[in-house]
Order: structure tokens, then C-alpha cells, then sequence
């Protein structure tokens, strides 16, 4: 029969993990949830008792609020709660390997290993294991294999894959009402058992039609593929708004007019400078990775194709700005707002805004940055990476992060919209006008001014996909 889940440990509190786990926390109060990080700053910002939370994410706060000390606990105890626990999440970080075999495509295993191998190390018990952290296909049967080479006799471990689809900025709404649960297990007896516990344990909320369950390759795939086809619609719609702005097409109207055909449908169409987060270009050179392992060069060709077109999206973008600043950046002022990968999330892991701010600062003009969310340490880290060459005194000298939007576009040529935040629409932009060097130039990347209105004011406004009618 189904173990009944009385207590659940999570290995790895972080942008999945968390929010996944406190929510599960909050929905099924019977259940006792543990999330262990080896951090020890992450869960001690966890347990803050001002909620300040390692991660922004709206709503999460009011979730950790009922939860925490009812049955919902975060700490660096980890072999006690893997003990305690009747099912284990593993939702630790799987970066792209950056060097060795594969560097640059291949998922980096090395945290998911060494998560496994702790829990074989310490469970006294049967364990249910769930892989959540988005992984290659295939890394399933690798922890199966770990944990039954290395557990105690008599223990029995159950693997299952149930890929996590949030989406950051949307998390909570997202595990509130998931368009769907996927849970994969083997199709023995003792696979659907384990199956069974978990759609137990999602069934406190989610409609059951709703929890689908299938084979474990297939939920690896299905991952994989949900998150190849979403970068993909971008793609399609960045591809398309490059002929917009070479013609008189609008790239809204286009979307809008294709969006309409239920075939296709209206959503994720929203051409931008470009799509970042941690999930679509890592999990796309993934099954790049995987097509090549397998021998399968055309598949492989197509799928790294949507990430070329993303490269080409944010070069783009750079070179339009320095074109229509007369061909040259070199010491003027650009103001870039956003610093994001989206709206509603302090995440900054691929944002576009890097890599624009990496363009302008090659071309030495100086960067003034502002972001709602992303703290000051993470803008100098991000931006250290991206310029390995570069000593962080030197990048200091040509970049300056603001406090409000107003303040980094003081004194700028030019205002580049990089990440969608809602507060960047209701600027007063006659103020911001006011305080720039005429012409005064506004890069929507976003799509998300009211150009007409801008123009009023006496802005020069170039938007991602309609021509520039300057
Ligand atoms: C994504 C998937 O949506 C989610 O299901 C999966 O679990 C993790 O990866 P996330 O990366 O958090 O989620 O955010 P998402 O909303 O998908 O945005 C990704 C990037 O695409 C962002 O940079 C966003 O600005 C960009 N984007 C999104 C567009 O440029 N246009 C769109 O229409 C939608
Ligand atoms: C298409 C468009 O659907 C239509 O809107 C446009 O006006 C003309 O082009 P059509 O070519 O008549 O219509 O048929 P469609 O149903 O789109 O199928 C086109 C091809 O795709 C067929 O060979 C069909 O078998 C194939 N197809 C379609 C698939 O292989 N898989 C699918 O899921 C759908
Ligand atoms: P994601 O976006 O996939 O949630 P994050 O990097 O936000 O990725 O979170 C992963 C977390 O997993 C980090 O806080 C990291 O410290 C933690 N972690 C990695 N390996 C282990 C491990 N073996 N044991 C416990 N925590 C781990």
C-alpha cells in the first residue's frame, strides 16, 4: 500500500525548492515539511523573524507567515530531517558545467550527486526520493543507482521525477493553481505505490485530473521539452520582431493577430530584448547536449538554433542603441533600468540587462543601473562575471547603481527599458525628460511604454519591434 507522508524533508531551499515546500507546508498541515540547505545565511533568512527572505517572491511572505513553526521548519540539520522523513525532495542547484566534458552544455550533477549520496549516507529507513530540480534525462536511474550501491541492507528507495513548471514572479500563484502535476515514477508495483504517496500529497489541493502520472523518462523529457518550446515561442516572436523593425509592421499587432488562432494562443508572445532566467537556455543546451549524445545532429541543430536567436536578440538590441546614438557610446551616460531577468523576482541568473550593460560597457560609455529588487552585491557579482577580464575597481570607474529610476536617468543620453517591472511605466517621465541631455533617447525593451505619450514630452523613443519613425 502507499506510504501515508507524515513528514517531508527538502534538500535545497532555494527559488524551487522554497516556495514549492512552504506551499506544500501551508496546504497540508498534517504534514511536517523540513527544508534543509547547507547555507547557513539562506535558512537563517528563512527564519528570519522579520521575514526578510532570501528570495522576493509576491506572496511567498504571507504563505512563510502561517506555515513556519506550525509545521513548516527551515534548517541546517540535514541528516536529522533526511532521517525523520518519509519522502525526500532533492531541489538543489544543477548549473550548466563550465568546464570538462560537455562544459558549457551539460547540466553540472555534481550537487544532485552529492545530495544523493548524503541520503544513502545517513537514512536509517525507506525513503521515498523525488527529483524536482529540473535535470537531464536519466538522472533518475543515476540516483537510484547511487542510493541502492550505498544504503544500508533492508532500506528500500523509491525514485521519482515530478519537475517543478513555476514560473518565478508568479511562483505562488503558480503551486496554488498548477495547470498541471507531473509525477514520474517506474511502472512496477512498488514505482505506482510510490507514485500514488506523492499524488496523495499534492491531492490535499490540485484537482486530481490535474496530477498526471507517467513514466520517468518521459517527466524528465516532458521538462525539458515544456521549457524548449516556451524559449522557443520567444524566439519566434524575437525572430519576427526583426523584420517588424526593418518594415512598417508592428510586432503587437502580429502577436496579437497570431495569438488569436486558438492553435497557437495569445500567451508568451511578448517580444523582448530577450528571455533570461535559470531555467530556458540551460535546459535547451541540455537537450542540445542529449540530441548530440544520441547521435541526432538535425534535432540537436534545431533546439541550440532558439538560443542563437537569443544571443542575436540582445546584439541586437546593443547595437541599435549605439547606432542611433550616432554611432558611438564612448563616455556617454546610459541609464538602464531594470536589472532583472523579469518583473517580480530579485533573480538575475541570465538576464538580458547583463549582458546589455557588458555591450555598453565594451564600447566604455558609463552605466547608471536601477532595479526595484536585486541587491547592490548581486549587480557587482553578475557583472564581474560577465567581464572575467575586467578588475572590479575598473568596472566600478564606468558603472553606477541608483536608488530610483529618476536618479540613474539624470544626466543620461539615453534610458534603456531591460526588465518589465510595472513600476517603470508610471515614472514621471516629464520629470525624468527634464533631467537628460537633449536629444533624449528611450529604449523600450520591454514593450511596455506609451510611446505616443513619451514623444509628447519631446523623448526619442525606439520600441523592440516597430520601426524607429524617429
Ligand atoms: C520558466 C517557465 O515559464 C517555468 O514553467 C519553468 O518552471 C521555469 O522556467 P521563469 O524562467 O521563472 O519560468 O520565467 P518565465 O516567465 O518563463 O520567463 C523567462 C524569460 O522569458 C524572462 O526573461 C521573460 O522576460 C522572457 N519572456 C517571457 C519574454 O521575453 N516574452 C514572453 O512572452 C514571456
Ligand atoms: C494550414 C493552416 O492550418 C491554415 O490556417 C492555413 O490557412 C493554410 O495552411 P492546411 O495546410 O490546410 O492549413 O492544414 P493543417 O491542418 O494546418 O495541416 C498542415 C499539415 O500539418 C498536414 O500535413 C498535417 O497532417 C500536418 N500536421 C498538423 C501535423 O503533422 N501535426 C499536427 O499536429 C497538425
Ligand atoms: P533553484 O533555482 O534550482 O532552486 P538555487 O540555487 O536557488 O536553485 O537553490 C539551490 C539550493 O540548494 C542552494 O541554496 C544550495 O545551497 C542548496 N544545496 C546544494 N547542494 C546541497 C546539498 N548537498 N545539501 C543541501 N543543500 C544543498
Amino acid at each position: 500500500a502507499p506510504v501515508n507522508v507524515k513528514k517531508i524533508c527538502c534538500i535545497g531551499a532555494g527559488y524551487v525548492g522554497g516556495p514549492t515546500c512552504a506551499v506544500i507546508a501551508l496546504k497540508c498541515p498534517h504534514i511536517q515539511v523540513t527544508i534543509v540547505d547547507l547555507n547557513q545565511a539562506r535558512i537563517d533568512a528563512w527564519n528570519s523573524p522579520d521575514y526578510a527572505l532570501p528570495i522576493y517572491e509576491p506572496g511567498l511572505v504571507d504563505v512563510v507567515r502561517v506555515a513556519r513553526g506550525r509545521n513548516l521548519f527551515f534548517s541546517t540539520s540535514i541528516d536529522v530531517a533526511v532521517q525523520e522523513a518519509d519522502l525526500i525532495f532533492v531541489s538543489v542547484n544543477t548549473p550548466t558545467k563550465k568546464s570538462g566534458v560537455g562544459a558549457g552544455f551539460a547540466a553540472d550533477l555534481n550537487y544532485v550527486e552529492s545530495a544523493t549520496r548524503h541520503i544513502a549516507a545517513v537514512a536509517t529507513s525507506s525513503k521515498i526520493v523525488v527529483e524536482k530540480s529540473t535535470v537531464p534525462m536519466r538522472t533518475a536511474e543515476s540516483m537510484r543507482t547511487i542510493l541502492e550501491a550505498n544504503s544500508k541492507p533492508g532500506l528500500r528507495f523509491d525514485i521519482l521525477s515530478n519537475p517543478e513548471f513555476l514560473a518565478e514572479g508568479t511562483a505562488i500563484d503558480d503551486l496554488f493553481a498548477p495547470d498541471r502535476v507531473l509525477i514520474g515514477s517506474l511502472q512496477t508495483p512498488e514505482g505506482k505505490s510510490a507514485c500514488q504517496s506523492l499524488t496523495n500529497v499534492y491531492a490535499n489541493w490540485v484537482p486530481v485530473d490535474r496530477i498526471l502520472t507517467v513514466g520517468v523518462w518521459s517527466s524528465e523529457l516532458s521538462k525539458l521539452a515544456a521549457n524548449a518550446m516556451l524559449a522557443q515561442r520567444i524566439s519566434s516572436i524575437n525572430a519576427l520582431s526583426a523584420i517588424c523593425e526593418a518594415t512598417g509592421a508592428n510586432i503587437e499587432e502580429v502577436a496579437h493577430a497570431v495569438g488569436r488562432d486558438t492553435r497557437v494562443g495569445p500567451k508568451f508572445l511578448r517580444a523582448s530584448v530577450g528571455f533570461g532566467g535559470s531555467c530556458f537556455q540551460k535546459d535547451i543546451l541540455n537537450l542540445v547536449y542529449l540530441s548530440e549524445s544520441l547521435h541526432l545532429p538535425e534535432v540537436a541543430a534545431y533546439w541550440r538554433q532558439v538560443v542563437t536567436l537569443n544571443e542575436y536578440q540582445k546584439r541586437r538590441f546593443s547595437k541599435r542603441v549605439v547606432d542611433t546614438l550616432f554611432n558611438t557610446i564612448t563616455n556617454k551616460n546610459i541609464a538602464v533600468l531594470g536589472f532583472a531577468f523579469k518583473a517580480d523576482t530579485g533573480d538575475t541568473r541570465e538576464s538580458p540587462a547583463i549582458t546589455l550593460i557588458r555591450d555598453f560597457l565594451s564600447e566604455r560609455a558609463h552605466v547608471t543601473v536601477y532595479d526595484p529588487q536585486v541587491e547592490v552585491s548581486q549587480i557587482w557579482f553578475d557583472l564581474s562575471e560577465a567581464l572575467p577580464d575586467v578588475p572590479l575597481e575598473q568596472i566600478k570607474k564606468q558603472v553606477t547603481i541608483a536608488n530610483t529610476a529618476l536618479s540613474a536617468a539624470q544626466n543620461s543620453e539615453a534610458v534603456v527599458v531591460a526588465t518589465e517591472w510595472k513600476e517603470f511605466r508610471d515614472i514621471d517621465w516629464r520629470a525624468v525628460y527634464d533631467t537628460m541631455k537633449k536629444p533624449a533617447f528611450v529604449f523600450d525593451g520591454r514593450m511596455i511604454l506609451d510611446r505616443d505619450a513619451l514623444r509628447e514630452i519631446g523623448f526619442e523613443v525606439m520600441t523592440i519591434g516597430r520601426g524607429d519613425q524617429l
